[in-house]
């Protein structure tokens, strides 16, 4: 059975992810694709057990470095029960969320040590990185106003420059991801309308197929 891709879907909140999974996942189906749409934390069972753990907050008083651990938790299920098997029968992943945010959330605006966050990884990840990673980006006062605007709540001025300062961290860290692995992560400006999103998405899809196909040419040719 020939390899499917795993591909995953990073920005900061507000940046459209899932609108943009939504779109892509049509335009495979409709080529003819198995497609998976996922998400992190979450994804499996296990995993979306954890994720109430997370988001509801009731592990935020134990620290974060239990939170980083528990998004781990969440992602070596996740990665067991979904994301490999489907990748090996040939199925498309679409993942709203993976490890990025974990070293940008975690690793970056939560303080979490370096080595700590590698080690992490490791552990759970283990060799299983996305074929493709596309980073939504967006200008940090854009991506707030979204972000509040989707949670439909006000914001108080004392915390609205600290917020900023945050998304703008965040940003930054990952755009240093993107330009650190360029084979894998292509950054998408997502402040442009959804369809034209859409098509660079689209675009950055296509190549990592025909780079694939190629390769496996390649290969053939070989033998
Ligand atoms: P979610 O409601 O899925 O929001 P979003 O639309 O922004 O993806 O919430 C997921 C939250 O969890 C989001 O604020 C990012 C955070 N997160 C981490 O901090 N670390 C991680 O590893 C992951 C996957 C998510």
């Amino acid at each position: 059975m020939r390899r499917g891709f795993f591909i995953t879907f990073e920005g900061g909140e507000g940046a459209g992810k899932s609108t943009q999974i939504r779109l892509l996942a049509e335009h495979l189906r409709a080529d003819g694709h198995e497609v998976i749409e996922t998400r992190e934390p979450g994804g499996s069972p296990g995993a979306e057990a954890v994720r109430h753990v997370i988001l509801s907050g009731a592990a935020e008083p134990f620290g974060p470095t239990l939170e980083a651990i528990l998004f781990a938790a969440a992602r070596l299920d996740h990665l067991e029960q979904i994301i490999r098997p489907a990748i090996a029968r040939g199925a498309v992943v679409l993942c709203d969320r993976f490890v990025d945010s974990s070293r940008v959330y975690q690793g970056v605006t939560g303080g979490i040590d370096n080595e700590f966050m590698t080690a992490l990884e490791r552990v759970t990840v283990a060799g299983t990185m996305p074929d493709l990673t596309l980073i939504l980006d967006l200008e940090a006062e854009e991506g707030l106003r979204r972000a509040t605007e989707r949670r439909g709540e006000a914001v108080a001025d004392r915390f609205e420059k600290e917020m900023l300062e945050i998304h703008r961290q965040r940003r930054d860290a990952f755009l240093d991801i993107a330009a650190r692995d360029p084979e894998r992560c292509v950054v998408v400006e997502s402040s442009a309308p959804p369809d034209d999103v859409a098509r660079q998405v689209s675009e950055a899809v296509r190549r990592v197929m025909e780079k694939r196909l190629v390769q496996e040419n390649g290969k053939a040719e070989d033998v």
